[in-house]
């Protein structure tokens, strides 16, 4: 059940014109705008309840600025929900790459029968934390979900289940100071 579903008045982003072409042919209601998350935000200060930034952070080298905006554009005491992949699955994955510090790196994905680069900033737990705490947020929870236990078996990475528990994503509930 969506945001929108659930009454909430959503506005929403994504630097990628078809990204937001797919977001609004689900959320017909909702104010869906193309824009890059390195600018600050298109929004007036204390515009919303919660922000959601879903699997995105881990994008951008520089966290400091995005976070500021996501803070500006908050309700006092509004909340944060931030997915990111998870950093302790990275040295696993990774190991010849630094686990602390900032680290770019690179995956090959398939998507449509393409091959896709895809670059990404890890950055370790504690950095994460210390952003947070930077721009004004406390941490309310951290949560390591299992996969959605109603998706299709077919979908999944090999040798994860639905409903099964894996190191994938991190989650952080976070609230403005
Ligand atoms: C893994 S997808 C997640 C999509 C969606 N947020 C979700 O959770 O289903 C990552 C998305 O981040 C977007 N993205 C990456 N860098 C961005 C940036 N600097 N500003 C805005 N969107 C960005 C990509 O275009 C892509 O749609």
């Amino acid at each position: 059940m969506s945001l929108t579903d659930r009454g909430a008045e959503v506005s929403g982003f994504d630097r990628s014109a078809a990204m937001i072409e797919i977001a609004r042919r689900h959320l017909r209601d909702a104010d869906l705008r193309v824009h890059d998350l390195a600018e600050p935000l298109p929004w007036k200060d204390q515009t919303f309840d919660i922000v959601v930034a879903s699997l995105v952070l881990h994008y951008l080298p520089n966290w400091s600025d995005p976070l500021t905006e996501f803070h500006r554009v908050l309700a006092p005491r509004g909340r944060l929900l931030v997915s990111v992949n998870h950093p302790g699955a990275f040295p696993i994955v990774h190991p010849d790459l630094a686990y602390f510090g900032v680290t770019e790196y690179t995956e090959d994905y398939e998507f449509d029968g393409k091959s896709v680069d895809l670059t990404f900033f890890h950055r370790p737990l504690s950095a994460m934390a210390r952003s947070f705490a930077e721009a004004g947020f406390g941490i309310v929870g951290i949560h390591e979900p299992p996969a959605d236990p109603d998706t299709p078996a077919e979908v999944l990475p090999p040798g994860l289940k639905p409903g099964g528990e894996f190191i994938g994503f991190l989650f952080f509930d976070l609230q403005a100071r």
